[in-house]
């Protein structure tokens, strides 16, 4: 619980997260030149958006999602460390394949375990953008809440703002899927 969040490899049911590493530059360049994921994580420069994950700021732990031996996407947690507002945030992103095969819910709850139990945590978050349903249904499969809408909160790949939904997760709350 102590000390800067590090990702350490951790197994899902069928999810293994592996720490990102310089070595998973390409195979997360793929993910973040899959069309279906620019849409809601835009990376104008994806190999320079997978270097920016395999390095993260010591606020941040970054794990690769790999399926079957074969690298599928990427998902992050990020510490708030203030102590009063202590919790953290989650965010992924899965390449077409292996969207839509209760993937992400299997991601995402392995992080959150992690996050309430390894690094003691209370309140987890997530924000989608309001319009993607099938994120929120899938965070909400896990346990999360909707809170509200966070108008204008995120710029699209069309350079205009869309609303988020912030969801949170209280300790207790986790779903077994
Ligand atoms: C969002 C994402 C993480 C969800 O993970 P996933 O493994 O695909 O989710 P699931 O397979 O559990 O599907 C979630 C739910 O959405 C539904 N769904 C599937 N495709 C859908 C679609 N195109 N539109 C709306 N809902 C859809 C599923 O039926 C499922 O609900 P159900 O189990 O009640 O039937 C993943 O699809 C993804 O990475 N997408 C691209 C990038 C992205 O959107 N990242 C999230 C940014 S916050």
């Amino acid at each position: 619980m102590s000390g800067p969040i590090q990702a350490e490899p951790l197994a899902g049911t069928r999810v293994r997260l592996i720490p990102a590493a310089v070595e998973h530059v390409p195979a997360l360049a793929a993910v973040f030149s899959d069309a279906t994921v620019g849409r809601w994580w835009p990376a104008a420069d994806p190999v320079a958006e997978a270097r920016d994950h395999v390095e993260p700021e010591a606020d941040r732990a970054v794990w690769v999602v790999e399926v079957d031996g074969a690298i599928v996407g990427i998902i992050q947690a990020s510490e708030e460390t203030e102590p009063d507002y202590r919790h953290a945030g989650i965010d992924l992103a899965l390449v077409a394949a292996a969207q839509g095969r209760g993937l992400g819910p299997d991601a995402v709850r392995t992080v959150a375990r992690w996050l309430f139990e390894v690094r003691g945590h209370h309140r987890i978050t997530i924000d989608p953008a309001a319009a993607n349903t099938r994120a929120v249904r899938a965070y909400a499969k896990v346990g999360f809440r909707p809170v509200g809408a966070m108008r204008e909160y995120v710029r699209g790949p069309d350079g205009t703002w869309h609303d988020g939904l912030l969801m949170d997760l209280l300790r207790g709350e986790l779903g077994d899927g």
